[in-house]
């Protein structure tokens, strides 16, 4: 059992030729490895392919990525960082669509850039200030979610997640999680419910990874025993995290969410979400216009290496859903819990902007 932290993403050296080392998350439960990110390919990669994943971990990794793309052409001038930072942030655009994250953090750093520079090496070392800024950010929000989360946590509850919101998913600690961590840490007694999360089963590999590692009590469920388990009253509440929140809080999350909710409104379950400021996305007004992630139709066919499905089989894989915020009871958010959940309550929570 241990409470240390998850070295998930992490920079190794100084702006002009250190690094980004992630944690291999496609090769959890099994096998611990690190990756090394050297090239700005190497991050897109690694966030395409999951190998980073989670909302909050996709944008600080992006932003580490961004300091290898800006010296890409050298630091002789700061005119050729600032080139090859803004082509390397459009790139980074383009690795995966819902996690807002990923855009806000990438905006942070083409602010960044256009600030004013004495030389090209001070250029990059403030983009890496700034990467390490955002990642700093993500650890001190999601300790606060924590905080706010864990007073809705009643002694003895059992509580349902979908994928994984936890350190894995953050630069640390986690969303979803945080709260969970956190109640556990003082002394509340709960049970976890993982549901396994097809096709790429983040909540069977890295949520019930990070339990049992910290020694809180999990039980795996395939996605489609939810109801089962809700009728049966073994869990008393949801929490799961987010990938984009819309003005009135209709939130993009993993998909299966939406239905997780809907089954929680059926039993007379909260189902709660928790998320930073950082995935709030309150240019969009609502939940139907967050661009859904379509994924390889091999994720759900070929599966961890094995063929389940005949051969040229129509397939469906959106990565996320969208949750509408009337089914939602409450976000849990660094600066607290927004609680009926729409766009006015947000704004007091949050903030006008
Ligand atoms: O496709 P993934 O694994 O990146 O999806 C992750 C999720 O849906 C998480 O629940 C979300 O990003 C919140 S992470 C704190």
């Amino acid at each position: 059992m241990t409470n240390d932290s998850i070295a998930t993403v992490r920079w190794v050296g100084d702006a002009l030729s250190g690094f980004l080392r992630l944690i291999d998350q496609t090769r959890l439960p099994t096998e611990s490895v690190e990756l090394d990110c050297r090239e700005l390919s190497a991050v897109w990669e690694a966030i395409r392919s999951l190998r980073v994943r989670g909302a909050p971990a996709i944008g600080v990794a992006a932003a580490y990525g961004a300091v290898l793309g800006a010296r890409s052409e050298g630091w002789l001038d700061v005119a050729a960082v600032r080139r090859a930072l803004g082509a390397a942030t459009e790139y980074l655009r383009t690795s995966r669509p819902t996690a807002v994250n990923l855009f806000w953090a990438l905006d942070r750093m083409d602010a960044a850039a256009a600030e004013a520079h004495r030389d090209g090496a001070s250029a990059l070392e403030r983009l890496l200030e700034e990467a390490r800024r955002i990642d700093e950010e993500d650890r001190a929000m999601c300790r606060a979610i924590g905080r706010h989360g864990a007073a809705l946590v009643a002694p003895g509850q059992g509580i349902l997640t979908h994928c994984n919101a936890g350190g894995l998913a953050t630069a640390d600690y986690g969303t979803a999680l945080a709260v969970i961590f956190a109640a556990f840490e003082q002394g509340t007694p709960l049970h976890v419910f993982a549901d396994e999360t097809r096709p790429l089963l983040q909540g069977a590999r890295l949520t019930a990874w990070e339990l049992k590692r910290r020694g809180i009590p999990v039980t795996l469920i395939c996605d489609n025993m939810a109801a089962q388990v809700m009728k049966e009253g073994k869990v008393q509440m949801v929490i799961v995290g987010a990938d984009r929140i819309a003005a009135n809080g209709d939130t993009a999350n993993k998909i299966g969410t939406y239905g997780v909710a809907l089954l929680a409104r059926a039993h007379g379950l909260p189902f709660y979400v928790a998320a930073p400021s950082s995935t709030f996305d309150r240019a969009i007004p609502d939940g139907a216009a967050i661009p859904i992630e379509q994924r390889d139709p091999r994720e759900v066919t070929h599966g961890f290496g094995r063929q389940t499905a005949p051969e040229g089989v129509d397939v469906y894989n959106p990565a996320f859903d969208v949750t509408p915020a009337e089914l939602i009871a409450g976000i849990i958010t660094e600066k607290g819990v927004i609680r009926p959940v729409n766009a006015q309550t947000i704004s007091e929570v949050l903030g006008s902007r």
